[in-house]
């Protein structure tokens, strides 16, 4: 099932409870405090995406935050509630990321992502993100993370 009627808007400091709360329910193992998220969401080049219902105030169903530096970003995070994945907002999220990128003069788009995390490969190669290397025992659990960019310049 894909969704409509969602909207995506840029990420601002009045989000932070409601992705910290997000991000906790997503990222058990490693979650990010609102304070975290802030520090990130105020460095030069930093961009986030919130997707959200249009109603007044609604809940977020997922959000990304990337980081730019001259022509490369990196993919800090992305994230969908457990009750809204499958429907097709992880992939508008990135989507719009992607074009916003673009639109800035990015020409490689990095991430990083756990080995063992099946749904975020898919997303990824889904939208021609390559493999270039990889981090052994990157994250807290001891799992391996893959490097993966895309080439927005193509
Ligand atoms: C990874 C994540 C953001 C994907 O978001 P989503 O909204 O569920 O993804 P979408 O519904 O937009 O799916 C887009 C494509 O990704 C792939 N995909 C996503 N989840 C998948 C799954 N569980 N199994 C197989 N393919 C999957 C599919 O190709 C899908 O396209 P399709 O629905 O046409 O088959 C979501 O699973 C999530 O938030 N996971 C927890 C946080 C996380 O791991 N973030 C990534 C850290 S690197």
């Amino acid at each position: 099932m894909h969704r409509t009627g969602i909207e995506l808007q840029p990420a601002t400091l009045k989000h932070l409870e409601e992705m910290a709360r997000l991000h906790t329910e997503t990222f058990l193992h490693e979650p990010w405090s609102a304070g975290f998220m802030e520090k990130l969401l105020r460095r030069t080049g930093a961009f986030g995406l919130i997707a959200q219902a249009p109603s007044p105030s609604p809940p977020l169903f997922g959000f990304t935050i990337a980081q730019q530096a001259l022509d490369e970003a990196e993919i800090l995070t992305i994230t969908v509630g457990r009750k809204h994945q499958r429907t097709g907002i992880g992939g508008m999220l990135l989507d719009r990321l992607v074009n916003d990128m673009k639109n800035r003069g990015v020409k490689t788009l990095f991430l990083d992502v756990a080995t063992d995390n099946h749904p975020a490969l898919a997303l990824y190669h889904s939208r021609d993100f390559l493999e270039c290397g990889l981090r052994r025992n990157y994250y807290r659990n001891g799992t391996d993370a893959q490097l993966m960019a895309k080439n927005l310049a193509l």
